[in-house]
């Protein structure tokens, strides 16, 4: 591929309307259409806590779910736009066994995640077949629970059944940070949130902020979807 085309790629992402373009090469047609699907692009706004739709244990999807490739971009750009490092089907309002993460940005952050570096994937139909090893303590945060952060306590390695974004099946072992990220975000999919790992002591401690949480009374850097549903 033409460097040109490299070059619209990275400008596109800053484009935020519709621009024409001149590219002096033969891949003038492939830069626009990359260009307007970048446009395209969309922040999805995030369900908060207490919206009855976290609580949901979420359901397989098939090939054919209409507009796949398109809510794993927008997923991404949300993602990414709120600082996250994982997100869930779920967490968009939508009550079906998908994740996304991307362990990058942590990686940059903290010294010894040296792993996430390159741990961006798609989770489809997710199931969990095995966790093992010494549980640990580690400090969690969520997207749908802003400005809350808690020890959680998990096993070391999982053993994961999941479809890729192309549907192939796979059977993988991942552990530590990696392994932290898939169980907080496979929760998600079934309907369990890291308060629900918390003692039932500090849940009620966190309980009016939680509340808050819910009535949209929290400062967020990113779009949350308001008034909760029902
Ligand atoms: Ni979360």
């Amino acid at each position: 591929m033409c460097y040109t085309v490299h070059n619209f790629r990275a400008e596109a992402r800053s484009l935020s309307a519709v621009e024409s373009i001149v590219c002096p090469c033969v891949f003038q047609y492939a830069s626009i259409v990359v260009t307007l699907r970048q446009i395209n692009r969309m922040i999805l706004p995030i369900v908060p806590y207490g919206d009855p739709v976290l609580k949901r244990k979420a359901v397989d999807i098939d090939a054919g779910y209409e507009g796949l490739n398109e809510l794993i971009e927008n997923m991404y750009e949300t993602m990414y736009q709120a600082h996250g490092v994982g997100l869930a089907a779920p967490q968009v309002g939508l009550s079906i066994r998908l994740f996304v993460v991307d362990g990058a940005p942590f990686a940059e952050d903290e010294d010894d995640a040296e792993d996430l570096k390159d741990f961006k994937m798609v989770f489809i139909n997710p199931e969990i077949i095995e966790e093992t090893g010494d549980a640990w303590g580690f400090v969690e945060g969520c997207l749908s629970i802003p400005n809350i952060r808690e020890e959680v306590v998990r096993e070391e390695e999982i053993l994961i059944r999941y479809l890729d974004e192309n549907f192939n099946p796979h059977e993988e072992k991942f552990s530590g940070y990696r392994a932290r990220i898939i169980q907080h975000e496979y929760d998600h999919v079934e309907g369990i949130l890291f308060t629900d790992r918390i003692s039932p002591l500090r849940r009620r401690m966190l309980r009016g902020k939680l509340n808050d949480i819910t009535r949209g009374k929290t400062d967020v850097g990113y779009r949350m979807r308001y008034p909760v549903k029902a």
